[in-house]
């Protein structure tokens, strides 16, 4: 098993990456709204490889954030896929594992959103919590919607991420994807 991070250059070599993802997720990809599409790409497509096959990807959204005048770095983890042959044997938390390694250094906190009651231990098992908050992003329109399945992993010790997880405190992660 090997694992490759790499940056996503421009739109073309990320539909390189995506095109795995809309074939492995199964049933398919964003079917519950189909006005989703990508309006801003991912920064770096991690990836797990069993000799020369793909067999689980995810995207990392790196994004700079302003909460009560702090600057934080946040890495939101996307797009988590396993080849729909290869799931239930370790390579998702593995590929979770790797991700967490890649932005240990850059970012002070990383975010995902998914639906807890089901993959909530999956997502557990890699050291994510439930964000147990609201959080709001921008759609492609401009609008502000929220997002309740938030999980997060704190990345730093500085006490800004405290901001972060405080209830009474706007988390607003910007235009989305994310
Ligand atoms: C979710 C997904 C990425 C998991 O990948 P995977 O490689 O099978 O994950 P792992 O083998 O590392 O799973 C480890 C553990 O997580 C849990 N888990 C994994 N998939 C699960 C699922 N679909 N439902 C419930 N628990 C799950 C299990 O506890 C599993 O351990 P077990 O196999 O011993 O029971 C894969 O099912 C997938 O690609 N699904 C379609 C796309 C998708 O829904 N992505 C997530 C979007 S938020």
């Amino acid at each position: 098993m090997k694992s490759q991070t790499k940056k996503i250059n421009n739109r073309a070599h990320f539909n390189y990456y995506d095109s795995f993802a809309n074939k492995n997720w199964m049933p398919s990809k964003h079917e519950d709204d189909s006005s989703i599409d990508f309006f801003s790409i991912p920064d770096y497509a991690v990836t797990i490889l069993e000799g020369k096959n793909k067999v689980s990807q995810l995207f990392v959204y790196m994004r700079k954030v302003s909460i009560e005048n702090n600057d934080i770095t946040i890495a939101g983890i996307g797009d988590v896929v396993t080849h729909i042959n290869f799931r239930r044997k370790g390579y998702g938390v593995e590929l979770l594992n790797q991700a967490l390694e890649f932005i240990s250094d850059k970012a002070d906190f990383a975010l995902l959103c998914t639906d807890i009651d089901k993959l909530g231990n999956f997502y557990r098992l890699a050291g994510f919590k439930p964000l147990k908050k609201t959080y709001y992003f921008m759609d492609k329109f401009g609008f502000e919607k929220t997002e309740s399945g938030g999980m997060y992993m704190r990345l730093s010790d500085c006490p800004k991420i405290d901001n972060i997880l405080n209830p009474d405190i706007k988390l607003h992660v910007g235009r989305s994807n994310f």
